[in-house]
């Protein structure tokens, strides 16, 4: 069972300072020169799956629901995170759309209710400590808050067989040993699995170290 000081230790590097480079450095650089998954292919991922009414758990600064091609013109959007101070830029980010904001540990319950269309777990699980069987307790979690056909969407870095350069595996031990990410036992197998006992229509796609996720709650 993941410890309170390594759920904390997942959203505890998001400060303003880090929130304010993180586009750049994640978005801009790291997708494509280290875990070789093009950032479009995750602006794709969340145009292809966005509804009018739409949680997005682990938000960082709120990238891709501000590029997102929402179906409606003023989407009802609840954003859900452990850190304040992601929850603070991915708002003001897409003010616009007058979010909801709600902090919670995606591990736990969450303080909600509702019948959202699609949902949103993009670059969250590798921060979340344990293997995936632990961590699909967020989809646990989020089930009860979705309503039938609702689209359930992500992607996250793994570790398993995946062929990665030098440079990703050096990196990615870093930050694992810092626990920004806990994805050493993370492997494609176990998150199709994880996804095919909880939803129908899986579809699981590897890009460089990502897997990009979608499915359907029934
Ligand atoms: C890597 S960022 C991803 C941001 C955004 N989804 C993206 O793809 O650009 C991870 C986010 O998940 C949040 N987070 C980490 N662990 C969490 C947890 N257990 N519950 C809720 N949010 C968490 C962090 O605070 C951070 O905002």
């Amino acid at each position: 069972m993941a410890r309170p000081e390594q759920i904390e230790a997942g959203q505890a590097a998001y400060s303003p300072i880090v929130l304010g480079i993180y586009d750049w450095y994640v978005h801009g650089l790291s997708n494509h020169l280290l875990w070789h998954c093009p950032t479009s292919a995750l602006r794709q991922l969340y145009d292809r799956n966005v509804s009018a009414r739409h949680i997005d758990i682990g938000v960082g600064t709120g990238y891709f629901l501000d590029k997102a091609k929402w179906p409606v013109a003023k989407p009802s959007i609840t954003l859900v995170d452990l850190n304040a101070n992601s929850l603070d830029a991915a708002s003001r980010r897409i003010a616009r759309y007058a979010p909801e904001t709600v902090v919670a540990n995606a591990m736990e319950s969450l303080p909600l209710s509702g019948s959202f269309g699609s949902a949103a777990l993009c670059y969250l699980l590798h921060c979340m400590p344990g293997a995936i069987p632990d961590k699909a307790v967020a989809f646990d979690h989020l089930r009860p808050l979705l309503k039938p056909g609702a689209r359930v969407f992500g992607a996250t870095i793994l570790q398993g067989s995946l062929p990665r350069s030098r440079a990703a595996q050096a990196l990615m031990n870093i930050y694992n040993r810092k626990g920004i990410f806990s994805n050493a036992a993370d492997t494609v197998e176990d998150l199709d699995s994880a996804l095919r006992a909880r939803f129908t229509n899986v579809k699981v796609e590897v890009l460089g170290v990502v897997a990009l996720f979608e499915a359907a709650a029934f």
